[in-house]
């Protein structure tokens, strides 16, 4: 589908027009620093236990935003109907507006009244939902969506998740949640919810804490509002899985002015230190993440076993990471999850514009990091 020019939404209404209703200003352009400074003084962390659950779809019912764990990473969800709380989204972490937002719902009957559907969406939902993969998708009539969750597309993201917490939220608040990663613009995806109070603590109303996310690596992402399915975003979802059940190869993304998804962008999902890949042993003053047999100071998997490591690859990067030196990452098989975790570490170690000065390092426009 297209995106109109100067990030005009469908309706035809520009960014700058919309945003100039929830915001004095939109966010500032591809930073990690938000421009407001946001009424929550403190985050409550919240358990996954019924009275909590209720509380958290309360203040998403108020326009609050809350962190919560899905199989891939923690989300940070506000009502995708609300353009006022869509924009705390933004604000919150320091995202370009360009970049649009995958809405969150509790099952395929549900995605369905947002969106004009498929029979390969059908065979794809029916197969993997719930689970990790997002569908893009013509928007509907009457949709509902806030134009703020598209930034300027005719499409939509759509995914249905699987994690307990997730199910029992989207449940509760009965509506669509529009929920990125829950990190700061550009800074490496959180699996827990201490990586999330690291990055955006005090900036959102609530985490709800129900550990590590099993799978780790964020949703593959599947095009299927163009004449053929494309995979806009390797993920969770082994390509060859989706293919399996389509009968047919995904097209691969075209690299694109106008970004579609993060696939598509240079530098991404990036730690405040430089990343070294396919690196069989350490040099002098960096830090070693293993693969396998080759040891390193963490290691992904001593089994070699691709799925645990893409459920351990952001924490072992956070942790690296704290050791403020250089992070050098043994090489990692190209084939199933093995090209998700590729493609996480290419975007890690891809060089970057600007000063490197730690966790809330800023980027500066058109240097296409986004979260
Ligand atoms: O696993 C996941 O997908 C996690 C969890 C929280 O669900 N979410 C996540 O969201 O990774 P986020 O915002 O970090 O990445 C989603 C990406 C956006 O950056 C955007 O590029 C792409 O999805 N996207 C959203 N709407 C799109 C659309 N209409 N067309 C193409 N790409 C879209
Ligand atoms: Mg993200």
């Amino acid at each position: 589908m297209t995106r109109a020019a100067g990030l005009a939404t469908a309706d035809g209404a520009s960014m700058e027009q919309i945003w100039a209703v929830y915001l004095e200003k939109p966010p500032r352009q591809a930073t990690g620093t938000p421009r407001h400074t946001l009424p929550s003084p403190r985050t409550l962390t919240l358990t996954a236990d019924s009275a909590d659950i209720d509380r958290a779809a309360a203040l998403l019912e108020g326009g609050g935003l809350v962190a919560f764990p899905t199989e891939t990473v923690y989300g940070l969800g506000a009502d995708a109907r609300s353009g006022a709380a869509v924009a705390r989204i933004y604000e919150a972490k320091g995202r370009p507006a360009f970049n649009p937002l995958i809405v969150h719902v509790h099952s395929a009957a549900a995605a369905r009244a947002h969106v004009i559907w498929s029979d390969c969406a059908e065979r794809l939902s029916r197969a993997f939902w719930p689970g990790p993969l997002t569908l893009v998708l013509p928007l509907g009539e009457g949709h509902g969506i806030s134009p703020l969750v598209t930034a300027g597309l005719d499409t939509l993201a759509v995914r249905v998740p699987a994690h307990p917490a997730a199910q029992a939220l989207l449940r509760a608040f009965a509506g669509p949640l529009a929920a990125p990663s829950a990190n700061p613009s550009g800074r490496i995806s959180p699996t827990t919810a201490a990586h999330v109070l690291a990055g955006l603590g005090g900036r959102i109303a609530a985490v709800i804490d129900d550990g590590p996310c099993p799978v780790g690596l964020e949703s593959t992402i599947i095009g299927l509002a163009g004449d053929a399915p494309v995979l806009l975003r390797p993920g969770g979802l082994s390509a060859e899985a989706a293919e399996a059940v389509l009968k047919a190869p995904l097209g691969r993304a075209e690299a694109a002015a106008a970004p579609t998804a993060p696939g598509q962008l240079a530098s991404h999902y990036a730690p405040a230190a430089a990343v070294r890949l396919n690196a069989r042993v350490a040099r002098q003053g960096e830090v070693h993440l293993g693969f396998g047999g080759i040891g390193g100071d963490l290691n992904l998997s001593p089994q070699g076993d691709l799925a645990q490591a893409a459920a351990n690859l952001f924490g072992h990067l956070h942790r690296l990471d704290a050791t403020g030196r250089p992070i050098a990452v043994a090489p990692i098989p190209d084939d199933g999850l093995g090209r998700a975790i590729n493609d996480r570490l290419r975007r890690a170690a891809a060089p970057r514009a600007g000063p490197r000065n730690g966790p809330d390092r800023t980027d500066a426009p058109g240097r296409g990091r986004q979260a």
